[in-house]
């Protein structure tokens, strides 16, 4: 299959999903999930640092990597492909809806309205254990996440965790959406990490992948395009653009 054959699948299709994982993001400088971790933390995988049992053992570490990880990211600035995708949201509103693994927040800052992020969004926080009366965020120790004073409850970074549920809200949303949709793009996930991955087998809707690598949602697909997601999307998603 050719982009060339994708776009016009895009053309005739009144209900769009894009579908985003790590690798959306990757262009713009965020390192994807399964990337090799460096300094601190190449002895652990994702999987042993974002989960909250990690987090209760190894408060600080944990919350370092992910101060490093928000730094990271507020200094970078959406690519080419969530540019695309948002354009394409404007010019037809109510078409296509952005559904993300991504905490990155790089969707929303290009433009696109009505994100479902399933995983959260990593610039916000929240009360580790159920806030009691007494709980008020205290300024932290540099490296150490902040707490209250008397109780000892932690904040934590808003994203979903290893063994956590998805926001129901936007489940729903993004479940009602796949299975309405006409045609999905899923675009830089390594299809590994369940719920997300089902909406790709859920969809009665063409199934377009677009990643360079091989995924594990491959067998669902209508057509794998390879290539990455600043090249690609601007070339399905443009109309002005000459293929
Ligand atoms: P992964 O790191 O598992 O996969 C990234 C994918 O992006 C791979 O398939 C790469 O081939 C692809 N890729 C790399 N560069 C790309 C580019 N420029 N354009 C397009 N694709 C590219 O990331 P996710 O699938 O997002 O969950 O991981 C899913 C979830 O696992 C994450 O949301 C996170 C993680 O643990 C939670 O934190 C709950």
């Amino acid at each position: 299959m050719t982009p060339q054959a994708v776009r016009e699948w895009v053309r005739e299709a009144r209900r769009i999903v894009v579908l985003t994982g790590a690798g959306m993001s990757a262009e713009s400088g965020v390192p994807t999930f399964r990337d090799a971790q460096s300094g601190l933390w190449a002895n652990f995988r994702p999987e042993e640092l974002a989960t909250e049992q990690a987090f209760r053992a190894h408060p600080s570490m944990v919350w370092e990597w992910y101060a490093l990880r928000r730094e990271m990211i507020a200094k970078v600035a959406p690519n080419a492909g969530h540019l695309a995708i948002a354009a394409f949201q404007q010019r037809h509103p109510g078409r296509l809806a952005v559904v993300t693994q991504n905490v990155d927040g790089l969707h929303q800052r290009a433009g696109s309205p009505g994100v479902l992020a399933l995983h959260g969004n990593i610039a916000d926080d929240r009360w580790l254990d159920a806030p009691r009366a007494c709980c008020d965020a205290q300024a932290p120790e540099a490296g150490t996440p902040p707490r209250c004073a008397t109780c000892g409850n932690l904040r934590r970074p808003a994203v979903v965790w290893f063994g956590e549920m998805l926001p129901a809200a936007e489940l729903e949303a993004a479940g009602e959406a796949a299975a309405r949709c006409e045609l999905m793009l899923v675009v830089g996930t390594s299809g590994l990490v369940y719920p997300a991955a089902g909406l790709a087998r859920s969809t009665r809707g063409r199934v377009v992948i677009v990643n360079p690598g091989a995924t594990d949602l491959d067998d669902a697909a209508d057509a794998l395009l390879a290539g990455t997601a600043a090249a690609l999307l601007p070339l399905l998603l443009d109309e002005e653009r000459n293929p």
